[in-house]
């Protein structure tokens, strides 16, 4: 079935529902899409994005119920990740004379991606690239979310392509956002996909917003998730609101005591640790890794001045709670931030340097000197965590204020 946008811009992407996470990390309960579309003018047709590569016969498939893929003449390559790039190897395979529309940054992954040589063109924002009566603008928005990304647009039409920002994870035969269920599960893939992937953007996100506040658009077409017809402006005001928001929070000087706790004896070092924040004048946040969805602590983190880690020793290692928080860093801009550990321990007590080891390959600065108590902590033992506390409060809170 053919989906079209507007006369002669359609639809050609791939439905991947099985998919349960995506990039390794990001929990896809709704599966995705991986979105690709055909602009075709009077004079030239043009593809925007491919799909992964597993996909490629598939979509080469839906391409060629609409035109032949030796008729197409541009691939504007919106974003090289290889969802979206990963086919273009079959594309170019089956028609080497299409000239590739790109990033100068998306130019160094696409080179990797074809190893070959392929005819190319570097665009600059607002170039504009005619195909008849159809024209396509590029507009450069690097950092959404690699440094790669632009938007194109379709000045005739008013649909704009803005590759993964505005999209979601979310598997859908019905690809316009108006005939789709408003659900809980299609606000959470919003949620999930936003607070994974463009966490840590936000400049490039409120300027993305400001820039196509005021562009007249019909509709946005994202590379994941459905075509928003009906709430692009809304789902851009979410991305807006979640940008802007930890902002304004961090004000309230917040600093997150994160832990998880065997017995209690972690759990009184984290308690004390938070009176020592308190003391300094920041507001301590108490989290147990153990009974907080991930989302919700990276929310808290995000909206607070910095965060402690607490962790008991298991095994000489790690319990699995703390490697897994701290794998999620990733999707936060950590760098050049100031944090530390503590924890109780029973035989050797592993646990705070290799979170603070962790924390130093990830560019953090340790600050204070991690602490660690064996077995059950005296009260001379708990007020160092309150003066571990406090003097980290004092150091950070001096930073956010500075
Ligand atoms: Fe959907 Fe950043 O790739």
């Amino acid at each position: 079935m053919t989906i079209t946008l507007a006369k002669d811009v359609y639809y050609v992407g791939i439905n991947d529902p099985g998919l349960t996470v995506f990039d390794i990390v990001i929990p896809t309960e709704c599966g995705t899409t991986y979105n690709s579309y055909l602009v075709k003018g009077t004079e030239k047709t043009a593809l925007i994005d491919c799909v992964k590569r597993s996909f490629a016969e598939d979509f080469i498939k839906r391409i060629e119920e609409i035109v032949p893929v030796g008729k197409i003449d541009y691939l504007i390559v919106n974003h090289s990740e290889p969802d979206h790039a990963g086919g273009i190897v079959d594309i170019l395979k089956r028609n080497p004379d299409i000239q590739v529309f790109l990033t100068r940054s998306a130019k160094s992954f696409i080179d990797n991606i074809v190893n070959a040589p392929y005819k190319h063109h570097i665009v600059s924002d607002n170039e504009e690239l005619p195909l008849g009566d159809k024209t396509l603008r590029f507009m450069v928005q690097p950092f959404l979310h690699w440094p790669d990304t632009m938007f194109t647009y379709v000045v005739e039409d008013k649909v704009l392509f803005s590759c993964d920002f505005l999209g979601r994870h979310f598997a859908t035969e019905e690809i316009f956002d108006d005939q789709i269920e408003k659900s809980e599960k299609l606000h959470n893939a919003m949620f999930v996909y936003n607070s994974m992937i463009f966490r840590p953007f936000r400049e490039p996100i409120l300027q993305a917003c400001e820039r196509i506040k005021d562009l007249p658009i019909a509709m946005v077409a994202p590379s994941h998730g459905p075509v928003l017809r009906e709430s692009w402006r809304e789902v851009m005001e979410y991305y807006r609101g979640r940008a802007a928001a930890p902002m304004e929070k961090r004000k309230e000087k917040k600093v997150v005591v994160v832990y998880v706790s065997a017995y209690g004896n972690t759990t009184m070092m984290a308690k004390k640790v938070a009176e020592g924040v308190a003391a300094a004048g920041c507001t301590p946040v108490l989290v147990n890794a153990a009974d907080v969805s991930i989302h919700k602590i990276l929310d808290e983190f995000d909206e607070s001045i910095g965060f402690l880690i607490g962790a008991p020793t298991l095994n000489s290692n790690l319990p699995h709670p703390v490697y897994s928080l701290l794998g999620y860093l990733v999707v936060l801009n950590v760098k050049g931030l100031t944090s530390s550990s503590f924890g109780s321990y029973g035989w050797s007590g592993e646990a705070t340097k290799i979170v603070a080891d962790i924390m130093t390959a990830m560019r953090i600065k340790v600050f204070p000197e991690p602490i660690r108590f064996k077995m059950t902590p005296t009260e001379q033992d708990l007020q160092t965590c309150f003066e571990f506390g406090r003097e980290y409060a004092k150091t950070v809170g001096a930073q956010a204020t500075a």
